[in-house]
C-alpha cells in the first residue's frame, strides 16, 4: 500500500527480515525505537556477509589479491558514505559511532592544549602544528546546549576540566526547543567551539542552525553538529550547512552497529593532532618518534571497521534509493498522526513541541502519575517497542522537571497502524494505572 507520502511501506517492510517477528504471546512486533537503533534491510546484511564470504582481508596492508580487493571495497564504501551527505571521501573519518567522533573532536582540543604547553617542537613531533584556535585554557569557552545527548556533553566537560576552559550552554524553552535569546552573550569572542545537536533525541526539536552558525563564525569559533537524529531521517548536505564538522552513527540509518562517521572540513582535519594512535595512522615510525598519515587515515588507528563500512555504504545506497526527502515526509506524517492521537488523551503530555514546526519524528510523552517504565511495560505487553528512561539526556530531563519519559520514534518502515498501536497502548496505560 502506498501511503499519503508516496512511500510503499509494505514493500519497505518486506526488506527488513526482523519486522516479521512476533513477540510477547505471538503478537506482531511494532518497532518504534529507531531513534535508538534502526532495523537493517536485507541488502545491508547481505553486503556484510558477502564481504566476509568473498573478500575478507585486512585493508591498507598486504599485497595479496584479497587485501587489494578489501582495500578497494573499504575506500569505495567511504566514497559512498561521503556522497550520502554531499562530502568528499578524504573528509570522512570512519569511527565506531557518533560518541567516538565527538570524543575525537573534544580530544583534539585537550590534546592540542597539552601539546601547546610542551613547546612548539614537541608539539610538531606529536602531530600538532600549533593552530591556536584548538588551544583551550582559562578564558576560553566551549558552548553546548541543554538539549544535548550525553555523547555531546560529557566529552566537552572532560575537555573543559583538562584545560581550564569554561563550559557554557544554550538553555531551552519550556517546550523543549533551544532558546536563542541570549545567543550573543553565550557565544562570545572567547568561544573556541560550539558543539550542538541537529535535533533533540528527546523533544524532537530541530535546531535553528543558521543564527548559531552565523554567531559562531562571527566570533571565530568552530561549529560542530551532532547529526545523529538528522542524517538518518532527512536530506543533509554538508556543503550548505556552514559547519566545520558533523557526525552520526551508522546503526541509526539502517547500517551495522560499530560504524560512525566524522565529516570535517579538510583544514580542521589537517590541524587536529592525532586521537588514537598505533598502526594504520602513521607514515614512519622510529623507536622514539613517529610521523603521521594524512587524514582521514590519521584518525583511523588500527584495523579499520571494514565490513561495517561496507554495510553502511549499502544502507546509504538503500536509503538514497527510497529518497531521503520522501523518508522525512513520511516521518512527518506519522508524527502528525501521533500528535493528533495523543491530543485525545488528556492524561498524556508531550515532552516537546506539539506542532510540526521544525520538529522531527520522535515523540516523547509522560502519562501523568505513571512512571515511564510502567508505560513501557504496558506497550511491550502489546508488542510495541519504545524507549523509556532519560534517553541519555539527564540535564534536559532535569530542566523539564521530569525523571523519565516514554519515547516513540518513527522511521521509513513504520505506518499509521504502528502509530495507532502506540496511541492505543498509551490509552491502555492510562486506563490500567489511572482507572479510566
Ligand atoms: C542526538 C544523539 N547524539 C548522540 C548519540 C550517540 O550515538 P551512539 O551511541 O551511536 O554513539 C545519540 C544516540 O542515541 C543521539 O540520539
Amino acid at each position: 500500500m502506498i501511503t499519503a507520502t508516496g512511500l510503499d511501506v509494505a514493500a519497505v517492510r518486506a526488506d527488513f527480515p526482523i519486522l516479521s517477528r512476533r513477540v510477547r504471546d505471538n503478537q506482531p512486533l511494532v518497532y518504534l525505537d529507531s531513534a535508538a537503533t534502526a532495523q537493517k534491510p536485507r541488502v545491508v546484511l547481505d553486503a556484510e556477509r558477502r564481504f566476509y564470504e568473498e573478500v575478507n582481508a585486512a585493508v591498507h596492508r598486504g599485497a595479496h589479491a584479497l587485501a587489494e580487493e578489501a582495500t578497494d571495497a573499504y575506500e569505495e564504501a567511504r566514497q559512498r558514505i561521503a556522497t550520502f551527505v554531499g562530502g568528499h571521501p578524504e573528509q570522512c573519518v570512519l569511527v565506531r559511532n557518533a560518541t567516538e567522533a565527538l570524543n575525537l573532536l573534544a580530544y583534539a582540543f585537550s590534546n592540542a592544549t597539552a601539546l601547546a604547553g610542551a613547546g612548539r617542537v614537541a608539539a610538531r613531533e606529536a602531530g600538532f602544528d600549533g593552530d591556536p584556535r584548538l588551544v583551550l585554557g582559562p578564558g576560553r569557552s566551549i558552548v553546548v546546549s541543554e538539549l544535548e545527548h550525553h555523547a555531546n556533553l560529557v566529552p566537552w566537560q572532560q575537555a573543559a576540566a583538562k584545560t581550564g576552559a569554561t563550559l557554557r550552554w544554550l538553555p531551552i524553552t519550556p517546550t523543549g526547543r533551544l532558546d536563542l535569546s541570549d545567543l550573543d552573550r553565550i557565544i562570545t569572542r572567547d568561544t573556541a567551539v560550539v558543539s550542538i545537536t541537529a535535533q533533540s533525541n528527546v523533544t524532537g526539536a530541530i535546531t535553528p542552525l543558521v543564527p548559531i552558525v552565523e554567531r559562531a563564525r562571527a566570533v571565530g569559533a568552530f561549529i560542530f553538529l551532532d547529526a545523529c537524529q538528522a542524517v538518518p531521517n532527512s536530506p543533509v548536505d554538508v556543503a550548505g550547512l556552514g559547519v566545520d564538522a558533523l557526525c552520526w552513527s551508522g546503526h541509526k540509518m539502517c547500517g551495522p552497529t560499530g560504524i560512525g562517521v566524522l565529516w570535517a572540513r579538510a583544514e580542521l582535519l589537517a590541524a587536529m593532532p592525532p586521537f588514537l594512535s598505533g598502526g594504520s595512522m602513521i607514515d614512519t615510525v622510529e623507536m622514539t618518534r613517529a610521523t603521521f598519515a594524512l587524514p582521514p587515515q590519521r584518525f583511523e588507528a588500527g584495523t579499520p571497521l571494514t565490513a561495517q563500512a561496507i554495510g553502511l555504504a549499502a544502507a546509504a545506497q538503500y536509503l538514497d534509493g527510497i529518497g531521503m526527502a520522501r523518508i522525512a515526509d513520511h516521518e512527518r506524517h506519522l508524527t502528525a498522526c501521533a500528535l493528533a492521537g495523543i491530543a485525545e488523551l488528556p492524561e498524556v503530555r508531550v515532552i516537546g513541541p506539539t506542532d510540526l514546526v521544525d520538529r522531527g519524528g520522535v515523540v516523547s510523552v509522560i502519562v501523568d502519575g505513571v512512571h515511564a517504565h510502567d508505560v513501557g511495560q504496558v506497550l511491550d505487553d502489546r508488542g510495541v517497542a519504545v524507549r523509556v528512561g532519560h534517553h541519555c539526556a539527564w540535564p534536559l530531563n532535569r530542566r523539564l522537571g521530569i525523571a523519565a519519559s516514554t519515547r516513540a520514534s518513527f522511521y521509513l518502515y513504520n505506518d499509521e497502524d504502528d502509530v495507532a498501536a502506540f496511541v492505543a497502548g498509551l490509552a491502555a496505560a492510562v486506563s490500567y494505572f489511572r482507572g479510566r
